[in-house]
């Protein structure tokens, strides 16, 4: 199975052996002054045992490899897989505790591996998906200096804050994967050059449905499918119609409506339809965007969460975020290497949705996932570290 394959994906794994608690009240935050020439002393937000609560202390210093990078952190964002394997114990996931979860980062780079000197130079100012749960602790996001894959890895503009970047990454991997990998919805990639997201579309051009815009996965979906040429038609709140629209959906629905199904339908008739995304990825909002496309004929959903068995004519995959660097690391070049640097410097990639700071320092990060439990509405939960 996929997720199994990428979760078996051997690397570097933690050295155990965390100790040394900071005194209560006394924020963990990388130390301004670390570069090069000093050894940092490393801290991360950990998850000791299953179904406990992140506590803080020391990690080991990272070792960067030749395709690594050392991360000096400023910024991490919360996503639900956080608190779902803090609160179910990891049940489908491979770990090994202590862990160090998180998958969104921003910050400067420390160190750069021997084989990447003609992309990154120390100082950067990046942001990455970090591969943790692939690749072991060392690779967690929740630490001061975590080690990022390169692959996954984007400089930001220097306008560009850490907050504003730090929603992005997991969002970029997890929408490329199922529009892009050939083994979900094997979508075109989007140019670079110029920006195609502000062209006119022709209204009998390749559609898209996406179930759920305003989510942070939705977010970055809207911008990458319409970015490579398909329209977009989705469903959100009404009160978050209008930022689907801003991203670039061309028709945006209330999912709560008893008859959105029937209106989608009405809407996608005639259309050339390329598939659908679901970006909730529940029994529900699968069995819903099924039901559209089979409807129209059948088609592909790419779901970020479950792929229950449908219609005989209706194909859902279970999309795998990392899948974009193990199985077809073509999609990571195209998008982590060409598309989202010159996207974020030309302007056509906002940063999106909206950053929730809730805290600053290493032991906020359990408020963070506690945040992220309760439910955000088009918004990103992070912690500054820095
Ligand atoms: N497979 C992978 O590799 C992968 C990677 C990342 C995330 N995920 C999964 O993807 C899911 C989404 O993650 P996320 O971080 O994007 O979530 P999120 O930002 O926390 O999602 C919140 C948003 O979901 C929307 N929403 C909730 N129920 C909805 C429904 N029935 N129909 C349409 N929209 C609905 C809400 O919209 P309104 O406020 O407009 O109502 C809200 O804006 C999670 O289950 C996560 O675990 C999977």
């Amino acid at each position: 199975m996929q997720l199994l394959r990428w979760l078996s994906w051997t690397g570097y794994r933690l050295d155990t052996g965390a100790s040394s608690h900071r005194g209560a009240g006394q924020s963990v935050l990388a130390d301004p002054q670390i570069g090069l020439s000093s050894q940092p002393k490393n801290f991360a937000s950990w998850l000791q045992d299953p179904q406990t609560q992140l506590s803080v202390s020391t990690a080991p210093i990272p070792k960067c490899g030749s395709d690594d990078l050392i991360l000096k952190n400023h910024v991490v964002a919360v996503n639900p897989v956080d608190w779902k394997i803090q609160s179910t114990g990891g049940v489908g996931f491979d770990l090994e505790y202590p862990l160090i979860l998180g998958e969104d980062v921003a910050g400067e780079v420390l160190q750069v591996g021997s084989n990447l000197k003609d992309r990154f130079q120390v100082g950067d100012r990046v942001m990455a998906h970090t591969m943790g749960l692939g690749l072991g602790s060392a690779y967690g996001g929740f630490q001061l200096y975590p080690i990022l894959t390169a692959a996954t890895t984007s400089k930001i503009p220097d306008g560009m804050s850490f907050r504003d970047a730090a929603v992005l990454p997991l969002s970029i991997s997890t929408a490329a994967a199922g529009l892009f990998l050939n083994a979900s919805l094997g979508l075109a990639y989007p140019p670079t050059g110029h920006k195609a997201r502000e062209t006119q579309l022709p209204l009998d051009g390749p559609t898209l449905l996406v179930w759920g815009c305003s989510s942070s996965v939705g977010s970055s979906v809207i911008q990458l499918a319409r970015a490579a040429g398909y329209q977009v038609i989705t469903t959100a709140s009404p009160s978050n119609h209008k930022y689907c629209e801003t991203l670039g959906a061309s028709h945006v629905l209330d999912y709560h409506d008893a008859d959105v199904a029937d209106h989608l339908i009405a809407l996608l008739k005639g259309k050339k339809i390329v598939g659908a995304y679901d970006a909730i990825g529940s029994d529900v909002t699968v069995r819903q965007t099924a039901s559209i496309l089979h409807a129209l004929g059948g088609g592909k959903i790419a779901s970020v969460g479950l792929a229950p068995d449908v219609f005989s004519d209706v194909i859902v995959s279970s999309i795998s975020s990392g899948a974009i660097v193990t199985d077809e690391p073509e999609v990571a070049d195209e998008i982590w290497g060409k598309y989202v640097p010159w996207a974020l410097e030309s302007g056509e990639l906002i940063p999106s949705p909206k950053a929730l700071v809730v805290g600053k320092g290493l032991e906020d990060v359990q408020k963070g996932l506690d945040r992220q439990k309760e439910g955000v509405s088009a918004r990103k939960v992070e912690v500054l570290l820095a």
